[in-house]
Order: structure tokens, then C-alpha cells, then sequence
């Protein structure tokens, strides 16, 4: 037991936080993009801008209309490379609202009352360079119609959206990042094949049965917790060359639903299985860092799911072992167990 330290952070830690550092969080944040409210309200005399918004001098292709109560795309100037419009009562995108906006590059539209009714055919079509689009937390039921191939984040979280079809997003070669969480999408068909930069998809909070096929193979992080999927396609980690996270908590998976060997593929970093219904832990590989099995049914404590009895040599890398929840106790740990996971710092019972 010496290498095994016990540590009992239950106390401590809310379930499922300890894990949510995000590796990609570099890519996010429009607001670290130098924008200070204080001095951009200072002068406006970055060229043509609306009342109603402020175009600071020393970013003049910037346009800042968040949280000013507006109900209607305000006229853009055509010089603007990113909006802010996020935070308002914005019901609709008419095809000839973002007509001169066709230097836009970020387009932040997230927080309003758009519905997918009120939002042209043409709307986005115009933006070539355009890179990212929030529009999160909205109200829509579809993904907008020709959106431009040229972008990299799409972000529609929080919305109803129930259907993704391989027409709202087939061609976008370069995107990179898709947020589709929470919405009440219940099969994706393979809308998301051509996706050949993916590397980051969450559609977690769904109503997804089972895994979507012909997922991008560049994948590095794959979330669809809060989902009903009970099985997985047999092999269906193979195919991926650079997944390293995969979160499945909250779903109704079953050993039955687990190939035998699903798991024990190299490069994965992090497994989050919590919240399902598993009476044994998989296999995995020793590659693996994090594993999260907390909240299932499981009865005992498989050494053999970790390490090969026979080359015991081949050690686990596992660091993170979370198993509160099930059936076992700390008893129920062999003690051999402290040379096959002599890396673990937390396993947790
Ligand atoms: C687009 O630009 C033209 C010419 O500057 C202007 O007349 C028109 O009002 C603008 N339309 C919108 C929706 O901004
Ligand atoms: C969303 O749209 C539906 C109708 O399409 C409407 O009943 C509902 O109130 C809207 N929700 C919000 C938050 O605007
Ligand atoms: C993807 O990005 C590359 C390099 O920035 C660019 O040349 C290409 O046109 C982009 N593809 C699309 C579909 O916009
Ligand atoms: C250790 O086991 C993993 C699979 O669990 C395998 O990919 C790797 O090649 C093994 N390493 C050695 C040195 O045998
Ligand atoms: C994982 O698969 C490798 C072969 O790829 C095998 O050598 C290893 O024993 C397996 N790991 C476990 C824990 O069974």
C-alpha cells in the first residue's frame, strides 16, 4: 500500500470539478482582447460608428454593442472585423442586416432572442473570413443556413437546436471548435464527417443515444456527457490518432455496452465514465492518467483492468482514480496494487 496514497478529497472537491481545467482554454475569451469599457467610451472617433455603440480610435475595426437592450442588428460599417453584440434582445438576422459586414472576422452574438424562423437563408453567407460565431444561449432550432466555410469556433450551446445535418456544416475544413452542448439534439447522422480540423466537440446535454458516427479523427477532446447512450460502437476509439479527453459522464452505459477493449488504446490522457451504470472497471491502457468511475455500480477491484499480470513491468501511468460511489470499499484494494499503480497520487473509494 505505500505507493497508494489514499486521499479523501470528497470534502473538498465538488464531484466532476476537480477535472474541469480546460487545456484549450487558450483559445477561448474574446474579452482578454484588450476591451475596457472605461476608455472606449472615452472618443468614438474611429470613423463612422452608431449611436448606440462605441468603435474605439485605438481599435477602429472593432464595434462594441454588448448589453445595451438592443432588439435589431445596429448598420455595421463595413471596415469592422469584430462585433460585439452579444448581451441584448436581438430577435432577428435578416439577410440584409450584415450585407456590408464582410470584413468580419469575429462575430459575437450570443445572450440574445434569436430563433432560427427569424434568421435569413443568407444572413451569415456574406462574411468570407469570418472565424468565430457565438450564439450561444439562444433560442434556436437549427444551425443557421450557410454559414461561411471559413470558420474555425462555432459556438451554439444552449440553444434547441434538435437536428445537425451534414449541409450546415459540411466544407468547414478549418473548423476547430464546436460547442453544441445542451441543446436537444437526438441523432447527428454523419453532419459531422468532413470535419477534418476538428479538435474540440462537446454535445454534451443532449438527447443522444448513441455516439455519432464518422467522428473527425483529429479529435483531441470529446465530450457527451448528460447524453442516453448505453453502448459504444465496437472499435470506436481506433480510429483516433490524438484524442486524449473523453468525458461520458451521465449516460446509461453498461458493461454489456463496452466492447472489451474499447478503452485500452494509447494516448488517452483523461476517461470520465461517472454517473453510468458499470458493475466492473474496463480495461484500459497504461497510458492513462485520469480515470473517473465514480457513481457506477462497481463491485470489485480489478488490478487486471490496469496492469498485465504477466509484465508487470509495464506499469500504470494512472494518476487519478476516482471509484467513491460504488460498491467497494478500500478493503476491497489488493495490496499488490501498489506496484502496478505506483504513480497514483488519488485513488479515491
Ligand atoms: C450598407 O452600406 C450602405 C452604403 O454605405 C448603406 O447605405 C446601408 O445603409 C448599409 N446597410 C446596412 C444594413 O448597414
Ligand atoms: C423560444 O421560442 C419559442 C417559440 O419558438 C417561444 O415559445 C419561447 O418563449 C422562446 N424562448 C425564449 C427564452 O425566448
Ligand atoms: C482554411 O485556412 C487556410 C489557411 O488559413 C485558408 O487558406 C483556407 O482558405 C481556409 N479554408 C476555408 C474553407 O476557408
Ligand atoms: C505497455 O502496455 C501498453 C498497453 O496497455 C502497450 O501499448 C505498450 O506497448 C506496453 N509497453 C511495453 C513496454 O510493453
Ligand atoms: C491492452 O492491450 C495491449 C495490447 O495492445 C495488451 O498488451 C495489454 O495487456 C492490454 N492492457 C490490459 C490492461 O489488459
Amino acid at each position: 500500500m505505500r505507493a497508494v496514497c489514499l486521499l479523501l478529497l470528497a470534502a473538498l472537491v465538488p464531484p466532476g470539478l476537480s477535472h474541469r481545467q480546460d487545456p484549450f482554454a487558450w483559445l477561448y475569451g474574446p474579452r482578454s482582447q484588450g476591451y475596457h469599457a472605461g476608455f472606449l467610451r472615452a472618443d468614438a472617433a474611429g470613423g463612422d460608428c452608431p449611436d448606440e455603440c462605441d468603435c474605439p480610435p485605438t481599435f477602429p475595426v472593432a464595434m462594441y454593442c454588448d448589453g445595451r437592450g438592443l432588439t435589431a442588428v445596429p448598420a455595421i460599417p463595413s471596415r469592422m472585423k469584430y462585433l460585439y453584440l452579444q448581451n441584448n434582445a436581438i430577435k432577428a438576422v435578416p439577410d440584409s442586416s450584415l450585407v456590408n459586414a464582410t470584413n468580419l472576422v469575429w462575430l459575437m452574438m450570443h445572450h440574445n432572442l434569436l430563433t432560427s424562423d427569424a434568421i435569413g437563408e443568407q444572413a451569415f453567407s456574406k462574411m468570407q473570413d469570418l472565424e468565430r460565431l457565438y450564439l450561444q444561449h439562444n433560442n434556436l432550432t437549427r444551425i443557421p443556413p450557410s454559414l461561411p466555410r471559413s470558420l474555425r469556433d462555432l459556438r451554439l450551446d444552449h440553444n434547441r437546436v434538435d437536428k445537425v445535418t451534414s449541409v450546415e456544416l459540411g466544407g468547414m475544413d478549418n473548423l476547430t471548435i464546436l460547442h453544441l452542448h445542451d441543446n436537444a439534439v437526438t441523432d447527428m447522422g454523419t453532419a459531422l464527417k468532413g470535419l477534418k480540423s476538428l479538435i474540440l466537440l462537446d454535445i454534451s446535454g443532449n438527447k443522444l443515444k448513441k455516439i455519432p458516427e464518422a467522428l473527425p479523427e483529429y479529435l483531441h477532446q470529446l465530450y457527451v456527457e448528460s447524453n442516453s447512450i448505453d453502448s459504444l460502437p465496437e472499435d470506436f476509439l481506433a480510429r483516433f490518432t490524438q484524442l486524449q479527453y473523453i468525458r461520458m459522464a451521465h449516460n446509461q452505459l453498461t458493461d454489456k455496452g463496452i466492447p472489451p477493449n474499447t478503452f485500452n488504446v494509447s494516448g488517452l490522457v483523461e476517461l470520465d465514465l461517472s454517473f453510468n451504470k458499470l458493475e466492473r472497471i474496463p480495461r484500459v491502457s497504461t497510458t492513462l492518467q485520469h480515470l473517473y468511475l465514480q457513481a457506477n455500480q462497481i463491485k470489485e477491484f480489478s488490478l487486471g483492468s490496469f496492469c498485465s499480470a504477466v509484465d508487470i513491468s509495464n506499469f500504470s501511468q494512472l494518476r487519478t482514480l476516482r471509484l467513491d460511489g460504488n460498491e467497494i470499499s478500500r478493503q476491497d484494494i489488493p495490496s499488490e496494487s501498489a506496484l502496478c499503480l505506483r504513480q497514483a497520487s488519488t485513488i479515491e473509494v
